[in-house]
């Protein structure tokens, strides 16, 4: 049932480009450039008004719920929080009712998020799901919502599940901006955009030859930095989460520029520093940073957009991705940090379908 794979992790990572295709079908039209999401749309309006949008969630989906944060304001300007479901159900959030919360879950099943879905509930907001598993208890609770259709997800680390979300909130964010926020040329780029991420994901997984070489020189680093901004800030937080949870190595993400605010003072020659470096509106930001922890003599692996001469000069790695618009990239650059954390985790014999300490569904708060 690893149909040929040796986890069901690597299978869940190169499902990716189908599931990214699952996820769209039937929702996205490129023939008129619309978009038909069958379980919000009797709900959009009442979600286009809304006064504020607030997502919760834990662990991976808080990530995807980041990224979330920075589609729907991008393209339909509505104010988003983001909310540890945790944190979120006990320190008396204000809800009224022209507030959406949004609850993203790819078990469906999580306490916390259920938590949270209810007390929204009960405070009169209108709640919305985004969900893997079909019939889930999050699933049936919810007002309305979208299913992620990645197809069941055995391994414990989330990535399937993660892409899939992303790809929802995006669809999501366009269509809550169509004939309002955002011009009609810019819809039609933006679906072309995310229509084309399937096979640059798969030619991105094509690389993992290489990605795994970058592995082997890595697997006995103590820690592990990662930094990124925009829409790939919550990469890096995700990048260093599937680190920690199945290598047990240390890693933290942090946005780039924040690094001087504290975390520079970790590097040395010891520290490898994993940059996402896409070519977009900060890239040359991003660059002095790199530069920054290569004058102090950490190590650093770059994501960078493919044809990008300049970066290689500067890091020891580069892993190149081809070039998306700047909202797509999360889907693209998630997936070499994906395949480095699995590598890595099976260089130092690690069983990375069953991390120890961790279940894959939270049931208990
Ligand atoms: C990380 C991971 C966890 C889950 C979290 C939420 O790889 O799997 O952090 O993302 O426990 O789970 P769901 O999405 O099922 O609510």
């Amino acid at each position: 049932e690893k149909g040929g794979f040796e986890h069901f992790m690597l299978k869940e990572i190169f499902e990716q480009p189908s599931v990214m295709q699952d996820v769209m079908r039937g929702r996205i039209h490129l023939e008129d450039n619309t978009l038909h999401l069958g379980g919000v749309k009797d709900h959009l309006e009442k979600l286009r008004k809304a006064k504020r949008i607030i997502i919760c969630a834990c662990g991976t989906s808080w990530h995807a719920g980041l990224i979330g944060e920075y589609l729907i304001e991008e393209f339909a300007r509505i104010p988003v929080e983001v909310d540890y479901a945790s944190e979120f159900r006990y320190r008396t959030p204000i809800i009224s009712p022209d507030d959406v919360v949004m609850v993203i879950s790819q078990s469906g099943e999580t306490a916390d998020t259920l938590a949270a879905l209810r007390m929204a509930k009960e405070k009169g907001a209108l709640v919305m799901g985004i969900c893997n598993v079909v019939g889930s208890t999050i699933a049936r609770e919810t007002t309305c919502g979208m299913y992620t259709h990645a197809g069941p997800e055995i391994g414990v680390a989330s990535t399937k599940a993660f892409t899939a979300q992303v790809i929802v909130l995006y669809m999501l964010a366009l269509a809550l901006s169509i004939g309002r926020t955002i011009k009609d040329e810019e819809i039609a780029l933006y679906l072309k955009e995310l229509s084309e991420a399937p096979q640059k994901a798969a030619s991105i997984i094509a690389q993992h030859a290489d990605i795994r070489a970058i592995a082997k020189v890595y697997k006995d680093a103590r820690n592990f930095l990662y930094l990124g901004r925009g829409f790939n800030f919550p990469v890096a937080l995700e990048g260093a989460l599937k680190l920690k949870e199945i290598s047990y190595i240390h890693a933290e993400g942090y946005p780039a520029a924040e690094m001087k605010h504290g975390p520079i003072a970790l590097i040395d020659k010891d520290m490898p520093v994993i940059f996402i470096a896409t070519r977009d509106s900060t890239y040359t930001k991003i660059l002095s940073n790199i530069e920054e922890v290569r004058t102090r003599k950490g190590k650093i692996i770059a994501i960078a957009t493919e044809g990008d001469q300049e970066i290689s000069n500067l890091a020891d790695h580069v892993i190149y991705i081809p070039y998306a618009a700047a909202p797509v990239t999360p889907l693209l650059t998630v997936i070499p940090l994906q395949l480095l954390s699995y590598y890595i985790a099976t260089e130092r014999g690690c069983n990375v379908d069953r991390p120890r300490n961790l279940a894959k569904s939270v049931t208990v708060e």
